[in-house]
């Protein structure tokens, strides 16, 4: 089976409404039909540049998908602070990051939480990029696996495997977001290729074979072609390197 790869931007705290509107008109001029038929494109804005990200997007017939950095489980109710998933749709968002390592830690999410949040977003037809990785203290005690592999199983719990086919993996080792120190293709594509292993156990065979499982942590232009030529790394989670239009359109053409 062939995956089509997604580049999936995560702008976390960065960029306010307006500056989202000057970035997706610049972004849309720097590609081409192929680009867009090569590659599935999400852009994640904070929460109060959806709504002007999807005019403009829709407006201007730009063919990326809008997802979300996070949402709550619930539809509504007395949830001071959180936006549900009922809102992201009315939005045509189509993709929550869930679980990110910044939530997990600065925020308190477990992997209850985030399992709970998998199962909403996939009830509302969106699709969960379900967030894993280690920390640096875990890498060098040699916990890699049992902590990916754990944040996998927990996150799918009682997911239909129907369901979890359709859905996204982001191997985020923390030691490497922000930090300029990518992991090497050969570190990513090994751990990578484990996570598609406890899929299969979660969900089966196939849902392990359909399901995209992305490298995030450092991603720039000259490092993505290289992780992009490995077998099971299916596209890219990119953080510092997604809030400027060309560094992205380049992340996206793999480097080009
Ligand atoms: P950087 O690309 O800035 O390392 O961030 C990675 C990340 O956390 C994406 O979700």
């Amino acid at each position: 089976m062939t995956r089509k790869p997604i580049i999936a931007a995560n702008w976390k705290m960065h960029h306010d409404h307006f500056t989202a509107i000057q970035f997706a008109q610049k972004f849309s001029y720097l590609l081409d039909k192929e680009d867009y038929e090569r590659v599935d494109i999400a852009i994640c804005p904070p929460f109060t540049d959806l709504r002007s990200m999807q005019t403009t997007l829709e407006a201007d017939r730009i063919p990326v998908a809008l997802g979300a950095q996070n949402c709550y489980w619930e539809k509504q109710g007395a949830f001071t602070g959180e936006i549900s998933p009922t809102m992201l749709v009315k939005l045509k968002v189509s993709y929550v990051i869930v679980g990110h390592s910044e939530r997990r830690e600065i925020f308190g999410e477990t992997d209850e939480m985030v399992n709970r949040k998998v199962r909403s977003v996939l009830e509302h037809q969106m699709t969960p990029i379900v967030c894993v990785g280690e920390t640096l203290e875990e890498r060098e005690a040699g916990a890699t696996q049992g902590k990916v592999l754990g944040q996998v199983a927990e996150a799918f719990a009682g997911v239909k495997s129907a369901a979890v086919a359709p859905c996204v993996v982001a191997y985020e080792p923390i030691w490497a977001i922000g930090t300029g120190r990518n992991a090497t293709p050969e570190d990513a594509q090994e751990t990578i290729a484990l996570i598609r292993g406890a899929v299969a156990e979660a969900a089966g065979a196939e849902a392990a074979e359909a399901v995209r499982i992305q490298y995030g942590g450092s991603v720039k232009p000259g490092n993505i072609a290289e992780l992009m030529a490995q077998p099971d790394i299916d596209g890219a989670l990119v953080g510092g390197a997604s809030l400027d239009p060309e560094d992205f359109a380049r992340v996206v053409r793999f480097g080009a």
